[in-house]
């Protein structure tokens, strides 16, 4: 197989992570990724914003996970997601939805059609771009709801973020603790050949 398509089949979603910042270097690269990403109609309207400051990106991380649970029973909402990586649907212990990740990127784009797709594309873009500098990294939704809380929109002013510009994702960035995840094996029936 493909050399790059084996690392794109052993990228993993990343939860635990250790305290050690990643290098400005690496950083620097995964952004020019996001920034790479195609975007729809070349709009290049998505924004990323790079916060490394633990205060915000726990309270935001608390934030977020009270956006998942507000409103549903935990049970309706429980699953297995990983083992390895526990999420917040497997371990109810966990309550900051980052996970403490030592780096936090908010992806912004302009509403429109194709807005989120936008936003999708850099994410994954740099997920891929981490996992290839081995470094770890998770997609985490909800942004827009994160951010509309009070808490959310004072931080939103203080990043400078231009106006009319909306949080669609977070990736979360930083070196794994512990061993690599097992794979997760795909469902079947997933490709219709026609
Ligand atoms: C649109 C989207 C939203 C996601 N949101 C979250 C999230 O909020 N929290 C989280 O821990 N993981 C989130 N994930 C990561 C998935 O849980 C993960 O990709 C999935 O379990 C498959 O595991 P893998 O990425 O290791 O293959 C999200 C992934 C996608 C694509």
């Amino acid at each position: 197989m493909n050399e790059m398509i084996e690392k794109i089949i052993s990228r993993h979603a990343i939860r635990k992570f250790q305290d050690r910042q990643i290098e400005e270097e690496v950083l620097e690269q995964i952004l020019q990724a996001g920034l790479y990403a195609p975007s729809a109609g070349n709009n290049q309207r998505g924004t990323i914003v790079v916060c490394q400051n633990k205060e915000i990106n726990l309270e935001l991380g608390k934030l977020n996970h009270c956006v998942m649970f507000k409103g549903r029973s935990r049970k309706a909402v429980s699953n297995t997601v990983s083992a390895d990586q526990p999420s917040i649907l497997d371990d109810p212990a966990i309550t900051d939805a980052f996970y403490g990740a030592p780096t936090v990127l908010t992806i912004f784009t302009r509403p429109g059609v194709y807005s989120h797709d936008d936003a999708a594309m850099i994410a994954e873009n740099m997920w891929l771009a981490a996992h290839f500098l081995g470094v770890g990294a998770c997609y985490i939704g909800r942004a827009e709801e994160t951010f509309s809380s009070e808490y959310g929109q004072k931080i939103q002013k203080e990043w400078g973020v231009p106006e009319g510009l909306v949080p669609v994702c977070h990736v979360l960035l930083g070196y794994r603790e512990g061993p690599e995840p097992h794979a997760k094996s795909r469902k079947d029936g997933r490709i219709i050949r026609v």
